[in-house]
């Protein structure tokens, strides 16, 4: 019976199915809360979105310097790429939408959110659970956050480079390989635990902001 436990949960080569059970609630929460859907559905402004990205540059400061210094962990090296760096466009971005490009102060959650990405420093897979929530996130919803910032506000393709992958040609491609590197990864029971936990916390982490962004 208790190897049947263990088996459910850390199915051998599934990582990326475990994680997207894991998070599945956190995720909805996250999509669901007044902040996004009010984005979404056009009831903010363009200066909403500014504040949202503002917080964001700080967050992916973060988490592409803990990835630098993590680089040549096999763990972490699994899911790195320079393709995938934000900060650039995010400064772009914040200038084209007239923002100080190093970002507005940091809220409370933001100073939190931070101060766990760099926490992630002496253990990839801690790290990996943040890489996994933010990035894939951008690769799969996050194009229809653009869609729909140039619909309701008129925000210009200058101002969306944060959703522009360029050198990945094909998202879906580019997520499924990354589900593969996941599953590649030899994961004892304890790091799945460690991977899950810490990505729902990631989730909970960008619910917060949104609710910090609402007020
Ligand atoms: C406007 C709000 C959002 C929308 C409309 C949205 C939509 C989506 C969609 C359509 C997918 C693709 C699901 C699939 O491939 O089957 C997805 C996946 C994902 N989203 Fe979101 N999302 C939103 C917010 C968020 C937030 C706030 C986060 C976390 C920061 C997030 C993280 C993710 C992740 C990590 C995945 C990949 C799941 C997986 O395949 O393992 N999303 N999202």
């Amino acid at each position: 019976m208790t190897i049947v436990a263990e088996e459910s949960l850390a199915p051998a080569g599934r990582t990326s199915q475990v994680l997207r059970e894991a998070t599945a609630r956190a995720h909805e929460n996250a999509e669901r809360s007044a902040f996004v859907a009010d984005l979404m559905g056009g009831r903010l402004g363009v200066a909403a979105y500014a504040r949202l990205v503002g917080q964001l540059v700080h967050v992916y400061r973060a988490l592409e310097d803990t990835g630098a210094r993590l680089t040549g962990d096999p763990v972490a090296d699994a899911v790195l790429d320079d393709r995938l760096d934000r900060v650039p466009s995010l400064e772009s971005d914040l200038a084209a939408l007239g923002v100080d490009p190093a970002g507005e102060p940091m809220l409370p959650v933001t100073i939190d959110y931070v101060a766990a990405i760099e926490a992630c420093d002496d253990d990839a897979v801690r790290y990996l659970a943040h890489h996994y929530t933010r990035y894939l996130g951008d690769l799969s919803g996050g194009q229809i956050i653009a869609s729909r910032m140039r619909l309701h506000y008129g925000v210009p393709d200058e101002a969306l480079a944060f959703y522009r992958f360029t050198g990945i040609d094909k998202l879906k491609r580019y997520k499924d390989g990354y589900r593969e590197r996941l599953d590649a990864l030899d994961l004892d029971r304890d790091a799945l635990a460690r991977l899950t936990t810490e990505a729902i916390g990631a989730f909970e982490f960008n619910q917060r902001l949104f609710t910090e962004l609402e007020n």
